[in-house]
């Protein structure tokens, strides 16, 4: 070790440093502007750490309105980035950027350990890799620093490749200079128009004031305003919806605004949106969640995942403390901290919407925006799903529109389950000969007609222990009748022409306008499923459907004395299966038939 601290030294990086040099710079981070929000991070640290210290004197003040600079010079081919924090003495340079996975600012932030939460002040970049993403850019750093209190200042250079070299060097004033001697092929980034929109990309929120130099003056391009970091007794309404706006590209304003601050063993802000209007792009087909993910103010990604699909019409951000900056795609999806933050926002999310439902009215808005996107929460986070239909509203045969807890509480005597028909069209359904019988028990039914009702109640199965269950399958609610002598003969007859079509010919006592109604079997599929599946081109599984036939009719009386019904079954179960909104199975064959025995009733 050299006597001097004048002389020029040349060492080499500590272990490891030129094998991570390289996975800085060819993997860690798949974006090359993040060198940028790496720097102003570290500068933000930096000045934090002085005014924190500079509260009890370890350290002198910082000047006043310190901010941090950043100049781009094309000729020179430089980018300079110049901070007011706390510096780095001759040692501090060679341990903090010569030596890997040593980050000063752990070390710091565990000597602060002892501190209360809130005296501490907040500190991006936990990992320390950050400094050398300079090295995507740039084929020399320079760094010039003179610690906040010390005599001297001292540059440290290298070309990242194993060495790098101290020497003294002037200084007027506390702080660090950062020039980068960016690479051939990183020109781009000396424009000072990408430098800013790089800049307010990531780090906009950052409390610390940006400044870029342009046409040799120095002007700030941040807001530095990170609202969900202001307490809620200070924000109005106008600077949350302009917030919201500047957020989502939207013009509306929010329906609900959801600000809450999260302390204890899990540290995070979170300012959460919910649109008063749909979006231009379907958020049916957007379905990932885009709430964006800061760490301490720097902006991180949108791409994290923070709300399941079907939450994923929230806008908002989310800000902890407690990842690290450089957290790469593979830690994002598995650390546990994203996790529980995950948990913590859907369960915000979700007591928000149950305050909110009590305003029927107001809640309406917000289900024919949002409602078939949450709806799809029900088949899959079965977690939740309890909690998503008690918010949801259904069309029932009684009322325009009910919860499941209303519908509930109108049981009558003796129903213990919870009775929907689904399929494709609301008008539909309400005349649907399914439906016939329900009136009478005074059963209500409700009317599910979103294409994905046919999938949820069997999926979500129960409700406040009131099973789900389809009126397509509801065939055990009505026993048939006793078969005549000739009627039973019809019942055999068509089931002989129908083959393994149905399961079973019935007498209904319920069908009244209908000659006659296919009934699913109560285990597999029910109807409205089964066409689906059909429409899906899957094959069918489960017992074929039952037909009931409606003794009273003058189309089942005139078949009395037949002895083969081969195209008088064949009519009957296409005619069922129109009335349940589904195709004759040979349409071409179907209307023939019509129109021949239409000619013979002319004729
Ligand atoms: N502008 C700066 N001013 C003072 N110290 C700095 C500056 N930039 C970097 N450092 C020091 O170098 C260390 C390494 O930085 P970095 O690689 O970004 O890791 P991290 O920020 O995660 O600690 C920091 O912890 C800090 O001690
Ligand atoms: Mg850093």
């Amino acid at each position: 070790m050299s006597d001097i601290n004048a002389a020029e030294e040349t060492r080499p990086f500590g272990t490891e440093v030129g094998r991570l040099l390289d996975l800085v710079v060819h993997s860690l981070y798949s974006d090359r502007e993040i060198f940028l929000r790496e720097l102003v991070a570290n500068a933000a640290d930096a000045t934090d750490k002085r005014r924190f210290l500079a509260l009890s004197d370890e350290a002198p003040a910082l000047p006043e309105n310190p901010s941090v600079r950043i100049a781009a010079d094309k000729q020179a081919h430089t980018i300079t980035i110049t901070d007011h924090g706390i510096g780095m003495g001759k040692e501090e340079l060679a341990e903090n950027l010569g030596t890997i996975a040593r980050s000063g600012t752990s070390a710091f932030t565990a000597s602060l350990a002892a501190q209360k939460p809130e005296d501490r002040p907040s500190l991006i970049g936990q990992f320390g890799v950050g400094f050398y993403s300079a090295f995507m850019v740039a084929d020399k750093v320079e760094v010039i620093s003179r610690k906040a209190g010390g005599a001297e200042a001292w540059e440290w250079v290298s070309e990242g490749r194993g060495l790098y070299t101290l020497k003294p060097a002037a200084r007027e004033e506390a702080g660090t200079t950062i020039i980068l001697h960016m690479k051939p092929d990183a020109d781009e980034f000396l424009e000072p128009l990408r430098l800013k929109t790089i800049i307010r990309k990531w780090a906009d929120h950052v409390a610390l004031p940006i400044e870029l130099e342009e046409d040799g003056k120095f002007s700030a391009v941040t807001e530095g305003t990170a609202l969900w970091r202001r307490a809620k007794a200070d924000i109005s309404e106008q600077d949350y919806a302009s917030f919201y706006r500047h957020l989502g590209h939207s013009f509306d304003a929010p329906w609900a605004t959801i600000h809450w601050r999260a302390e204890g063993t899990l540290e995070f802000s979170a300012l959460l949106f919910i649109p008063s209007s749909k979006p231009f792009m379907p958020v049916e087909e957007q379905h990932d969640s885009k709430v964006r993910l800061h760490v301490k103010r720097m902006f991180i990604t949108e791409g994290a995942k923070l709300l399941p699909s079907w939450l994923s019409f929230v806008v908002g951000v989310v800000d902890t403390e407690d990842l690290p900056l450089n957290v790469s795609r593979e830690i994002l999806q598995s650390t546990p901290v994203l996790e529980r933050i995950r948990k913590a926002l859907v369960n915000r999310v979700l007591s928000e919407l149950k305050a909110k439902a009590k305003d029927a009215e107001d809640f309406k808005t917000f289900l024919v925006n949002f409602g078939n996107v949450l709806k799809e929460g029900l088949y899959e986070d079965t977690g939740h799903a309890e909690e998503i239909a008690g918010l949801l509203r259904f069309v029932s045969t009684k009322e325009e529109s009910t919860t499941l807890d209303e519908y509930i509480a109108r049981l009558p005597e003796g129903q213990n389950e919870i009775y929907y028909l689904a399929g494709d069209d609301a008008a539909a359904l309400k005349a649907s000969p399914q439906l016939e019988g329900f009136a009478e028990k005074g059963y209500e039914v409700l009317l599910l007609s979103d294409p994905i009702d046919a999938f949820w109640p069997t999926r979500t199965e129960s409700y406040k222990d009131k099973k789900f269950k389809s009126v397509s399958q509801s065939g055990a609610l009505f026993a048939p009748a006793e078969a005549s002598e000739a009627l039973g003969a019809i019942c055999k007859a068509l089931q002989t022409a129908l083959g393994d079509k149905v399961s079973e010919v019935t007498i209904s006592t319920r069908l009244k306008d209908s000659p006659a109604m296919l009934v699913a079997n109560d285990l597999g599929p029910d109807l409205a499923m089964q066409r689906l599946l059909r429409r899906a081109g899957r094959p069918a599984f489960g017992l074929p459907p039952k037909l009931e036939i409606n003794p009273e009719h003058k189309l089942i009386l005139a078949l009395a004395g037949r002895e083969t019904l081969t195209e008088e079954a064949a009519l009957l179960f296409d005619l069922a299966k129109l009335q349940e909104g589904d195709l004759p199975e040979n349409p071409a064959a179907f209307v023939r038939q019509i129109a021949a025995q239409l000619a013979k009733a002319g004729g």
